[in-house]
Parts: C-alpha cells; structure tokens; sequence
C-alpha cells in the first residue's frame, strides 16, 4: 500500500478502507516494471559474478562476449523469477522494451571488449555499476521515448552526478524508502509525470550486501579500487534505488 487507506468517513467500518495500493497503476505497467528490473539486476550479477576474471591482469581474451552475458543473464532471470525470457505473452510494446534491453547488454559488452580482455591490466572500471549504467543510457538512446531506466541513490551516496535523483525520486527516498516503518525491499509506484509527461513511476529499494563493502564500506573517506571515497556504509544500509518509467 503505497499512498496509506483511503477511509470512508466512517472511521469504525474497515469496509470503507479501501487500499489504492499501487495509485491507479495498472498492474501490466508494475509486471513490465519489475521484469526491467529484475534484467538489470541479472545482468548486473552476471558481470559481478566474472569481476575476478575481468580484473584478471594475466589473461587476454576472456570470451566474455555480449552473447554470452545475455544468454547467462537470461538464464540467472529465469532462475531468480521462476519464469522464461521471452516469455510467451509479451505484447508488442513489452516485445519492444525487452528486445531493445537485451539489445543494450549485448552491446555494451560487446563495445567493451578491448576493455575487459587488456592483458598486464588488473582493475579495469568495468564493474557492475558502471555496465548497468551504460545498458541504461543504451536502452534510453533506443526507446526513451517509451520507458527509462536508471539506478540512482540517496543524493549524499552519489558517486555519478548522472545518477542524482530527480525531485520525485529524492522525495520517495526520503519518505518512504529512509522512513523506519518501510517495508525492506518494497518498491513504490505511483501514477505520475517525467518531462511534462505522465508517466508510470516505479522506485525499487537497493540495500548493501558485504559484497558491495569493498568500495562503498568503511573506513568513509578512504579511496576504493574504483578511485571514489568510500560511504563508510554497512550491509543492509539503502544504498539506492532502480527507477523505472513507462511513458503513458
Ligand atoms: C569495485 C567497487 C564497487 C563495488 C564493489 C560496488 N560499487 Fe557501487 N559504485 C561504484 C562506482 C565506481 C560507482 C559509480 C558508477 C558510475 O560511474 O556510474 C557506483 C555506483 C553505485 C550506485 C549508483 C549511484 C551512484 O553513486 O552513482 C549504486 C546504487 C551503487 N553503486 C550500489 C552498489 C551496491 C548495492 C553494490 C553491491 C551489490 C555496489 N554498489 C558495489 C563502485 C562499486
């Protein structure tokens, strides 16, 4: 329940409490929501999953291709959400996004290759934050006149200013997603504008795992192997939000 009850004047009869859980959006815009997310979220894992042999000084050609990342990410999706990609009731508009999405991973690593396989060079900036930020400025080049997708964070955690938030995003990271009463994990959607435009807003909370410690942990201050001074964040602090807009 995104926007509390909407109470009848009637205080005593719940009957007149009638939850507008998700505003007036349309549950195919939060199913179309969640599965750009949860994309991200894989092929961002995929890439985290191959840190070790991306940083690997010693060897050349990883054959770490973009077909081969999207093949694995599809894969770790179907894992994680029980269900295939593509899957079978795709309209042509979610056809759309998601070709354009698997399109935008393939290429970015595709793009990176001379990166990623430069032997004598260890840490290289092609980790999993900077990918999912270059597939979602790929994806908005492609479609954004449709949907966008950016990951973002509380605007003190910011490393990239790309990544600030917007004022709608700010105020749903500091009133719901930075409240104590909210919900771990639980996105918020709500019908709303981007650019003068209406738009189906979906804002999903991102905490630190210890993985995420090594640059964005303590000691604060200290610089990271990413170059940037760490938050001096601890495991399951927020540490952002993945925002997804569909244009109406
Ligand atoms: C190797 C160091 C490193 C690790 C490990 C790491 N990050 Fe980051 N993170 C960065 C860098 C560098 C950026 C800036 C990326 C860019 O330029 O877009 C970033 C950006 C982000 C952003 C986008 C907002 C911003 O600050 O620009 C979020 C959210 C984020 N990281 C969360 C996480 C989470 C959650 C984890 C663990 C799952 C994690 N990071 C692991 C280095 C790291």
């Amino acid at each position: 329940m995104q926007r509390g009850l909407k109470c009848g004047v009637l205080l005593a009869m719940a009957a007149f409490c009638a939850p507008i859980a998700y505003g007036a959006a349309n549950q195919d815009d939060v199913a179309t929501g969640e599965r750009l997310a949860a994309l991200v979220r894989a092929s961002r894992s995929v890439i985290s999953s191959y840190q070790g042999l991306i940083n690997d000084a010693s060897i050349g050609d990883k054959h770490l291709t973009g077909g081969r990342v999207v093949e694995e990410s599809l894969a770790l999706y179907s894992k994680n959400n029980k269900q295939s990609l593509p899957d079978q009731t795709f309209t042509p508009a979610e056809q759309q996004l998601f070709d354009a999405q698997i399109a935008a991973i393939r290429e970015v690593v595709d793009e990176n290759q001379e990166v990623i396989n430069a032997k004598g060079v260890g840490f290289k900036g092609f980790i999993p934050a900077i990918f999912a930020r270059l597939v979602n400025e790929r994806l908005e080049k492609k479609v954004g006149e449709t949907a966008k997708i950016k990951v973002t964070a509380p605007e003190d955690l910011v490393r990239n200013r790309k990544a600030l938030p917007d004022d709608w995003e700010r105020q749903v990271i500091e009133s719901k997603f930075q409240s104590a009463d909210w919900p771990k994990g639980k996105p918020f959607v709500e019908e709303s504008e981007m650019d003068g435009r209406r738009a189906f807003r979906m804002l999903i909370p991102e905490y630190y795992s210890p993985s995420c410690l090594t640059c964005h942990g303590q000691p604060k201050g200290e610089i990271d192997i990413s170059g940037y001074p760490k938050e001096g964040a601890a495991e399951g602090d927020l540490g952002g939000a993945i925002s997804i807009t569909l244009f109406q």
